[in-house]
């Protein structure tokens, strides 16, 4: 039966895969110097990106499925996620963000962004423990497309 799904839903998670946001060595020592607010919200992207790459590897058969971490982490994402809008106060650009002047421009559009992520977040912890192989990844790949849709629009591109 999990063959079955596996091969059913593999190029959804390939899309997944692609799009998932890579961070470089790079990128990651630049970070080490960010201070304040804008500290405050990497990490807590950095925190989400390792969620969504622990759940990627269940997906992709590198560590084993296991259901209630799925839910765990996605319960996580679904926390987090009412807490971005406050760690994006006005103007906050300072070295190194990656953040884009839009944000505030376009605040509305990104604030709701950050909704639809609690809300697919939130759809993932419910299904996930639910055992449902071919669903969850479906909802995974939803999840996954409000980071990077939201990257797309309003972080600056590495
Ligand atoms: C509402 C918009 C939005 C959503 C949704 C969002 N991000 Fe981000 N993310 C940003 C912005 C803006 C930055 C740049 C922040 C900065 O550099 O100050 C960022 C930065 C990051 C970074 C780089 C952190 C660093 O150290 O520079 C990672 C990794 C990341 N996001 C992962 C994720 C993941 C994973 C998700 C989904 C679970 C997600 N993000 C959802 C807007 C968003």
């Amino acid at each position: 039966m999990f063959q079955h799904h596996q091969i059913h839903t593999r190029p959804l998670l390939v899309g997944a895969i692609v799009t998932l946001c890579l961070m470089n060595p790079l990128t990651l020592s630049a970070h080490g110097k960010a201070t304040g607010i804008v500290k405050e919200r990497m990490d807590m992207m950095k925190t989400m990106d390792r969620q969504m790459r622990s759940i990627m590897a269940m997906m992709k058969g590198k560590s084993s499925f296991n259901t209630e971490k799925i839910s765990a982490y996605a319960k996580s994402i679904r926390v987090a996620s009412p807490k971005l809008p406050a760690l994006f106060p006005e103007g906050s650009l300072h070295k190194p963000t990656e953040a884009l002047p839009l944000i505030w421009e376009e605040w509305t559009q990104f604030s709701a962004l950050t909704e639809k992520m609690e809300k697919e977040a939130t759809a993932l912890q419910v299904l996930a423990v639910q055992d449902d192989r071919a669903k969850v990844s479906l909802q995974f790949a939803r999840l996954e497309k409000t980071c990077s849709g939201c990257h797309s629009d309003f972080r600056k591109e590495d």
